[in-house]
């Protein structure tokens, strides 16, 4: 089985996971879950925030408004959906558009980690400042996009991944100025890209792609069990 093919079907045994998941109550109240879609062996993951309504109907992650945003920006840098993959902190939409709550982006995580165990991307780009919480929670989006940023001890990014954090597409929806920010910043994960190949290769040595990924340790999950002690 080619790499490809064995990380894609490993990433569909996770999907049906993550279907089946009731871990918090967004398991719900969701119409479908949203797991993520995209090459399985992209150098570049995007990470949003949680489904909106459009995603739960389809099941698919940002396929409306800030998703057409999302793609007229890969364009930009020469790159397709298809060339990249797409995934959220959490896979299941909250009711109203409301943000996550902690337990629910804590009940999430697990599934966020053994994804980036199979992805093994290069970069990660998480999408505003609630996908950048998952990685640096003491960064700020408004002074780390743009830029890399180091992961916080446990995050759940390979060691040598390179994280390079932008606005939310919905930010330059809503304020149109940011929207010449978001073209830059999207510049600059292109340019990103060959320094972060460099620091792979001398992370992983000339075998480096046949080299398992190497995670950041989780931090303690005693979160979860918030969730497992409600049940009696
Ligand atoms: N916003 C997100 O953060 N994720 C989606 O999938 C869609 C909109």
């Amino acid at each position: 089985m080619s790499d490809a093919a064995a990380r894609g079907a490993a990433l569909e045994a996770l999907a049906v996971e993550i279907e089946a998941c009731r871990a918090c109550p967004l398991g719900s109240s969701r119409t479908r879950s949203v797991p993520g879609e995209g090459s399985p062996t992209a150098e570049i993951v995007f990470v949003g925030e949680g489904p909106g309504a459009t995603e739960d109907v389809e099941g698919r992650p940002f396929v409306g408004a800030a998703g057409r945003l999302l793609g007229g920006l890969l364009a930009l840098i020469g790159l397709r959906r298809d060339d990249v993959y797409i995934l959220n902190v959490v896979k299941c939409h909250p009711p109203a558009n409301r943000d996550p709550e902690p337990e629910e982006v804590a009940a999430c995580a697990p599934f966020l980690r053994r994804q980036m165990e199979i992805l093994d991307p290069l970069i990660v780009a998480p999408l505003g400042r609630h996908a950048l919480h998952s990685f640096a929670p003491a960064a700020k989006i408004s002074a780390a996009h743009g830029s890399v940023v180091s992961p916080a001890a446990g995050a759940p990014i390979p060691t040598d991944a390179t994280l390079l954090p932008l606005y939310h597409p919905a930010a330059a929806l809503h304020n149109g100025s940011l929207r010449p920010t978001l073209e830059r910043d999207v510049a600059a994960l292109a340019r990103a890209l060959d320094p972060a190949r460099a620091r792979r290769a001398a992370a992983r040595g000339a075998g480096g792609a046949a080299t398992l990924s190497q995670m950041q340790e989780p931090p303690e999950q005693h979160q979860l069990r918030l969730f497992e002690g409600e049940n009696p």
